[in-house]
Formats: structure tokens, C-alpha cells, sequence
């Protein structure tokens, strides 16, 4: 098999293709396995927010697998090296081409990498009802480390219809000058630092992106939100926070930038205060996700909420 495979990162000319390459091997997967409903629900083209912006990020931090016989694109993956890690997502391979291998390549691709260039770490979120991504990763040698409940608030045009939180009033959009205490803030909770996902969340040049900050009485960060808003995606995070309240606050004040659609965001579930505060703001629960990690992990010392755009943390 890996004789009739192509490997190489995709590049401008393969954005169509990606997009339907994604947009049909999620779909695909989820009416399958009892979803009942596409998982994106939007054209194919649209899709392509996800080549845009890790492109933007980090350009040529990809790997797809080509069809030597016929040229098509069989599957394909990102990596994404930070300061202490490398992420990796979204992994997708084509129906036509699974359980031949082709998921396992591009994984084992993007931990040679890691390897190589001494990461300490590589990290994902994966779906815990999926046997194909959960078997594939931690095959691969990756531990589940946290669970997530997924979950979506479908948000009224006259927003969450409920009281304010305490501490939302310290909540105020982010600006570059607090990139360098986002970092010292995600190094202390997670391990990890990404400065260039904060300045581009910040930056927004894609105009789907923002980023928000939770103050303390000394001026300084206690918790950061980024929120992604797309035909493809709308979801909450990455938000990182030194307790479930800063993090509450910084939920409730980003819900409003989704009235009159639905928001997805993905809830430790060891973060009971928040989980409970979800449902009484009426959110359902869609999927279960984790926390995967290939080499070292220090543990969560405080909220870390993740995302699939900028990818997870
Ligand atoms: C998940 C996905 C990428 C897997 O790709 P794939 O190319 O079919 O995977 P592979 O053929 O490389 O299989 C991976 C490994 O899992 C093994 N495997 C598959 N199902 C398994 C199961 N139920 N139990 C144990 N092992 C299993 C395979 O044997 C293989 O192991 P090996 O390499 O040690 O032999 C693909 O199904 C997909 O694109 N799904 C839809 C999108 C998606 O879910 N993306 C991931 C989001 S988290």
C-alpha cells in the first residue's frame, strides 16, 4: 500500500479538493454511525475556513495522502508546533480509502515530526463515540487524559435570556498587549503556550475569529476566551481560566456573539460548576470528546477548555 501513496503537504491547488475531502468523510461518518444528520452542515467549499486558517497560522503544516493510480486525495491531516507542543487535527481520510492504513501514516508522519524537532508533547481532541479516531490515535501511543461533554446552546435573537454572572463585568475584548500573560496564563493551567493563535485571534484577519479577557482586581488576566464564528464551525475556545467562575463569565459574555444561531463548546467534565450552570442555560449535550496526549502531560491545574479552530490545547 504505502508504494501506490503520495505524501505531501497540501498547497494551494488542493483547497477544493480538501474542503470536499472533509466535508464528505465527517458526513459520511456521522450518518453512518447513527448521527442522523450532517456533521457539517454547510456547503463543501465552506469547508475550507479550516485550510485558511491553519494556513494562516502555520503555512505548509499539513499532510495528505494521494491516490498514486489516479491522483485523488485519500486523506489528510494538520499539525500545529507551538512553543512546548505540537497539535494535531483535523485528521480526515475518504471513505472510499478507510481502514487501508491511510489515517495511521499521516499520524505516524506528524509524531516523527514531534520527534524530531524535540517536542515534549503531541496533543488532540478526539471523539469518544468514534472507534476509528479513538483506536487509530491511542494505537499510536496517545493516553486519553481528559473528558469533555460537547455541547450546544441554541442562543435567541434576543441572546441567552438569562441573568447575568458574576464577574461578566470583567470581561473585556482582548488586545495585543495581553498576548504575553495569555501565554504565562496557558503555561500555568495547561503546559502549554501559542502566542501566534492569540495574536491571530486578536488580529482577526479572517473576520470569524475573537478573542476576549477575564481582569482581577490587579489588572491581570485570570482567564482568556476565543470564539469562532463560521458557516463551518461555531464554537467557544480555546479558554483557559484559573477557575470555573472566571470561566463562566467569560462563556456567558461570548454567547451574545451567537444570537440567533446555535453555539457548540466542549466542558471538562470534572468542572461540575460548569457543567450544571451549561444546563441551566439550557444546553444539550451533542458529543463526548477527549483529551489525547502522545509523551508528556502535567495535568490541568485549572479550566481548560478546547476548540477545532484554533485547534484544541
Ligand atoms: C478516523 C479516520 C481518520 C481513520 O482513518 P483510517 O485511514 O480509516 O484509519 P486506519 O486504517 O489507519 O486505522 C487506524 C488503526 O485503527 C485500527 N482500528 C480501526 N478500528 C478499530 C477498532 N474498533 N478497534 C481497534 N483498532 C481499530 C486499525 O487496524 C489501525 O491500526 P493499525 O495501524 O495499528 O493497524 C477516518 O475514519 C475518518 O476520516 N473518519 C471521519 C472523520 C474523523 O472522524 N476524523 C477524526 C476526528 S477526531
Amino acid at each position: 500500500m504505502k508504494d501506490s501513496i503520495i505524501l505531501r503537504p497540501l498547497n494551494h491547488s488542493d483547497i477544493a479538493e480538501h474542503a470536499n475531502l472533509l466535508h464528505n468523510a465527517f458526513n459520511s461518518w456521522y450518518w453512518k454511525h447513527g448521527w442522523s444528520k450532517d456533521y457539517f452542515n454547510c456547503r463543501p467549499d465552506e469547508v475550507s475556513i479550516f485550510y485558511q486558517i491553519y494556513n494562516d497560522l502555520t503555512p505548509g503544516h499539513s499532510i495528505a495522502a494521494f491516490d498514486k493510480t489516479n491522483g485523488q486525495m485519500m486523506g489528510a491531516c494538520f499539525y500545529h508546533p507551538r512553543e512546548h507542543h505540537v497539535s494535531l487535527g483535523i485528521m480526515s481520510v475518504h471513505p472510499d480509502y478507510s481502514g487501508r492504513g491511510i489515517g495511521r501514516q499521516l499520524v505516524n508522519y506528524i509524531l516523527d515530526f514531534t520527534e524530531k524537532n524535540d517536542f515534549k508533547s503531541c496533543r488532540l481532541v478526539s471523539s469518544a463515540i468514534n472507534m476509528n479516531s479513538l483506536s487509530l490515535y491511542t494505537r499510536a501511543g496517545f493516553i486519553p487524559r481528559a473528558m469533555y461533554h460537547d455541547m450546544v446552546i441554541n442562543v435567541s435573537t434576543q441572546g441567552l435570556n438569562a441573568p447575568s454572572v458574576q464577574g461578566e463585568e470583567r470581561v473585556r475584548k482582548a488586545a495585543p498587549n495581553d498576548i504575553a500573560q495569555m501565554g504565562e496564563l496557558e503555561m500555568e493551567v495547561s503546559g502549554i503556550k501559542r502566542e501566534i493563535d492569540y495574536r491571530y485571534a486578536i488580529e482577526n484577519p479572517r473576520g470569524v475569529l475573537h478573542a476576549s479577557v477575564y481582569e482581577n482586581d490587579q489588572k491581570n488576566i485570570d482567564g482568556f476566551m476565543i470564539s469562532v464564528k463560521h458557516l463551518a464551525l461555531n464554537m467557544l475556545g480555546p479558554c483557559v481560566a484559573r477557575n470555573e467562575d472566571a470561566a463562566i463569565a467569560l462563556i456567558r459574555k461570548e454567547i451574545e456573539r451567537f444570537r440567533g444561531t446555535w453555539v457548540l463548546f466542549s466542558i471538562a467534565m470534572e468542572n461540575r460548576k460548569m457543567v450544571e450552570q451549561m444546563y441551566a442555560w439550557k444546553a444539550i449535550n451533542v458529543e463526548t470528546h477527549l483529551k489525547n496526549v502522545w509523551g508528556k502531560f502535567p495535568g490541568f491545574h485549572g479550566i481548560s477548555m478546547p476548540s477545532f479552530l484554533p485547534e484544541t490545547g
